[in-house]
């Protein structure tokens, strides 16, 4: 059974068929319309989501299947003190295939072993999120007509931000990628992106404070949220919140053709003034969600033998 914990379960290869077959699916959608009839899929989401979960369930009901699932911990038997294991054996027996989400790191990952359907992690705690890099790989595809030969900024909170680090797992394994990560010194990225992956692999890279100061050279810049949810206190939420704001003066200094990405939700490091920048991408980017979504659940299923 194939699940997807990481984007590294996937080859470049894989990653780039799956690339066409969204090309394929965005421009002939009535060909794809009843390719997944009569499957399901469940969203089992124990922290919140707006783009994750509605742009699988879109994708699902775009292949013409059915969704079902919970939004919410609290509206599932996990609030009663159910585990991650019990809940997908049973709903192994619901659905053809599962996206879950949850606030612990490996999660997901437990449930692979208790599943009789493919499992994709739909983000588990400051650890991964492969969808969100699927989306993100396949924009700058579509954007920049391959991945590669790139400087790209990644700005905020690279310590939890578990977009980041499926990002830079994905990204290593593309020719000439050099990377510039912008952050304040208590939110750099954790060592076993630093050290494990950056390092090991000897990618260019180097770690930086002021997002001025950099801009001139990037050819994307990948802005993120400081992920409140995992602080262990409000008073460093609070100090370090508003640290980076992309707005109009700072896009000035930025190359013409820069890219600017954001797995979004935002919440003040875009400044909405930066929205009707040609560069913005992060709403594209946001849709593309879907086609790629599309594109892995038909895998997905095709590999498990239910399509
Ligand atoms: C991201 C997440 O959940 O990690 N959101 C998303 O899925 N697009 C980013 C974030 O919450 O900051």
């Amino acid at each position: 059974m194939r699940h997807l914990m990481s984007p590294l379960d996937f080859t470049i290869d894989e990653l780039y068929d799956l690339m066409k077959l969204a090309d394929d699916i965005q421009k002939n959608r009535s060909k794809y319309a009843k390719a997944c009839e009569g499957r399901t899929l469940a969203t089992c989401f124990y922290e919140p989501s707006t783009r994750t979960r509605l742009s699988f369930e879109a994708a699902m009901l775009n292949l013409g299947g059915n969704v079902l699932g919970f939004a919410s911990a609290d509206s599932s038997s996990a609030a009663k003190g159910e585990s991650v294991s019990d809940t997908i054996r049973v709903i192994s027996g619901y659905a053809d295939i599962c996206a879950i989400r949850h606030p612990k790191e490996g999660a997901p990952l437990v449930a692979t072993s208790h599943s009789g359907i493919p499992v994709i992690n739909a983000g588990d705690g400051g650890h991964q999120h492969p969808t969100q890099t699927l989306t993100d790989l396949y924009t700058i595809r579509s954007l920049r007509g391959e991945i590669g030969q790139l400087t790209i900024g990644i700005c905020g909170d690279l310590k939890f931000g578990r977009t980041v680090h499926s990002l830079i797992n994905a990204l290593v394994r593309y020719p000439d990628i050099r990377f510039v990560l912008i952050s304040p010194p208590e939110l750099v990225v954790p060592s076993y992106i630093r050290d494990d992956v950056l390092k090991a692999r000897g990618i260019p890279f180097t770690e930086v404070k002021s997002l001025e100061d950099v801009m001139p050279e990037l050819d994307i810049l990948y802005m993120t949220r400081v992920q409140r949810e995992r602080f262990f206190n409000e008073e460093d939420y609070i100090r370090m919140k508003d640290f980076y704001i992309l707005d109009k003066a700072k896009m000035e200094l930025a190359k013409e053709n820069m890219l600017v990405l954001h797995p979004l939700p935002r919440v003040n490091e875009i400044s909405v003034e930066v929205d009707d920048d040609p560069r913005a991408a992060y709403f594209t980017q946001a849709h593309n969600g879907v086609f790629i979504r599309m594109a892995l659940i038909l895998t997905l299923l095709k590999e498990a033998g239910s399509l």
